[in-house]
């Protein structure tokens, strides 16, 4: 198991359409593994292949990560591992008219956040790691996590929701800030 770099916008391989998985294997269970204990590490709720720079329809993510009681206080990476879930090629079958605003940041776009209204519930099927089809049907922050993940895998960023004057505010504060934490991004990024 590893903790991979995670690539930051404007970088390209975050602009594809990701490729779908024809035939989930060892390969593609290692890479979920490596993607989990990267997204613990961050940290972060999710995480798509294409943000560790491979162009594949997988994401991971946890919405049910324990928290620490004093809510300044990072938990220690082996305890932050909640209810891991893993979609390979995810398809969005339904979702709500009722609509949901959550304040979304994105790993890839380090230290911003933004307010993305998108549908409260939706369902969605894919294959877990085993290359078992399943469909769940996800709520509130979940919902939200899986759409803006599945988002990654079509190229889009949590940015593209957001009006253009919203979105060079976003970009400029992103440049600022890179600038400013540089040394520590090269550890864990990909600039
Ligand atoms: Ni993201």
């Amino acid at each position: 198991m590893a903790t991979l770099p995670i690539y930051v916008v404007p970088h390209p391989v975050l602009k594809r359409v990701a490729d779908a998985v024809s035939n989930v294997t060892d390969d593609h269970r290692r890479l979920v593994e490596n993607m989990l204990d990267t997204m613990y590490a961050a940290p972060g709720i999710g995480l798509a292949a294409p943000q560790i720079g491979e162009s594949m329809r997988i994401l991971v993510l946890d919405v049910d990560q324990p928290r620490s009681e004093n809510e300044d206080e990072e938990l220690p990476v082996e305890k932050r591992r909640g209810k891991p879930q893993v979609f390979i090629n995810p398809e969005l079958l339904w979702s709500s008219e009722e609509m949901n605003v959550y304040d979304e940041g994105c790993l890839s776009i380090p230290g911003q956040y933004a307010e993305v209204e998108r549908p409260k519930i939706v369902r969605v099927k894919a294959l877990d790691q085993n290359g078992k089809q399943f469909e769940v049907e996800a709520d509130g922050l979940f919902a939200t996590c899986l759409q803006h993940e599945i988002d990654h895998l079509n190229g889009v960023l949590f940015t593209d929701h957001l009006s253009s004057l919203k979105r060079d505010m976003v970009m400029r504060k992103l440049k600022k800030f890179t600038k400013e934490n540089l040394e520590e991004l090269q550890k864990t990024h990909i600039l």
